[in-house]
């Protein structure tokens, strides 16, 4: 088992290891009080791991009750944060109790969300079950659900009090989720690791899991312990988002998030080639990479049509956007484009 300490405003530790969902209820022992806990999942893990948590929580002394959603980013709302909320206080969980979040991105966001605003904050874990969970949405404390205006409108900055990843439930994840998440560790080796970068080259994913995890989280973090609120450096976590925020829409949510974000990525590198700030041979080998875990990396629209939607972004601030963009392999910086110029800076990446 690896340990990574986050000292944020609150100092946890993430556990990665094979089978630990087995010992969470133990592990959760050691951080929050023995009393309540309810463990918020979808319909898709209640099947495959809600049992084994409820068992592990129920054998090391919790009283443990389960709230599930429907699996997907729809329940994502504040139609199930209200029904959430409803069931911890017909339970009576009080502010000593604690909430569970078992699952992908959707859950931890969810249920964190109610943890942080349920009588005004109580504590919650988070056992990640996808690896775009297990290497970004669990860690760092962002909490959130979507408004019919958009993602992530209504949502709270509230730090886990563990975070228990056991990365043997990724085996069950469909190959294309999995692939999802494999664009977020590549994220992570562009902004500022090269040697993540170079490992997952000789290497690939799956017989180094648990090292991969361990060195994502460990980038997360040192980032998160920057800028916790994300006023500055935080905004290097979006490589590849905004133009890839931009291809999902566009594609009605035919193009999932990880390929969105592969071929954001390669968009900004290209145009940072294009500005003479980065080297032809980092596109490249960025190309190869992305296509060697089976994400995309053409882009199927055009600069117009990206630039009508990202400058729509939320993360616009004024009148310009920061784009995260590579100034080779491993470092990566911000950089602010005027909204009149950023057609052309997406052309250039296409
Ligand atoms: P998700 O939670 O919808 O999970 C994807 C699918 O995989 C779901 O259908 C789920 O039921 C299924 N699944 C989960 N674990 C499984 C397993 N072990 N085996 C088989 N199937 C499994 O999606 P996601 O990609 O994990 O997360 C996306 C969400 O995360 C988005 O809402 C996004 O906004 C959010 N996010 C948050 C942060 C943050 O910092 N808070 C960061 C990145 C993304
Ligand atoms: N996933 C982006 C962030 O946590 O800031």
């Amino acid at each position: 088992m690896k340990t990574v300490k986050v000292n944020a405003s609150k100092a946890y530790d993430i556990l990665i290891g094979e089978g630990l969902l087995d010992d969470s209820g133990k592990l959760s022992a050691a951080v929050v009080a023995v009393g309540k806990v309810c463990i918020v999942t979808d319909d898709t893990v209640a099947e495959l791991y809600l049992e084994r948590a409820l068992r592990s929580f129920k054998e090391a002394g919790f009283d443990a009750v389960s709230f599930t959603i429907p699996h997907g980013e729809a329940s994502k709302n504040t139609a199930s944060l209200i029904s959430l909320l409803e069931f911890l206080a017909e339970n009576r969980l009080t502010r000593s109790d604690s909430l569970v979040a078992l699952g992908g991105g959707v859950v931890g966001d969810l249920c964190g969300f109610a943890a942080a605003i349920y009588l005004r904050g109580i504590s919650f874990i988070q056992i990640p079950t996808t690896l775009l969970a297990a290497v970004d949405s669990s860690v760092g404390g962002k909490t959130a659900v979507d408004l019919k205006a958009g993602k992530n409108l209504a949502g709270a900055f509230h730090q886990p009090s563990l975070v228990i990843c056991d990365h043997k439930t990724l085996d069950t994840l469909p190959p294309e989720t999995f692939a999802d998440g494999c664009a977020e560790v590549i994220k992570y080796g562009v902004i500022n690791d090269r040697q993540l970068f170079d490992l997952l080259k000789s290497k690939g994913i799956k017989p180094i899991i648990e090292d991969v995890i361990a060195s994502c989280v460990k980038n997360k973090s040192n980032i998160v312990e920057c800028d916790e609120f994300d006023t500055g450096k935080r905004q290097l976590l979006n490589l590849g988002h905004t133009v890839g925020h931009a291809i999902e829409i566009c594609s009605e949510l035919t193009i999932s998030h990880g390929s969105a974000v592969a071929i954001g990525m390669v968009v900004v590198t290209k145009a940072a080639v294009a500005m003479g700030i980065c080297q032809s041979g980092d596109l490249f080998e960025l190309k190869s990479l992305l296509s060697a875990f089976s994400l995309p990396t053409e882009c199927p629209y055009s600069a117009a049509e990206l630039a009508n939607i990202a400058t729509a972004d939320k993360k616009r601030m004024g009148d310009s956007i920061s784009f995260v963009v590579p100034y080779g392999i491993g470092n990566s910086r911000l950089l602010k484009i005027n909204v009149s110029d950023i057609e052309d800076f997406i052309k250039k990446g296409i």
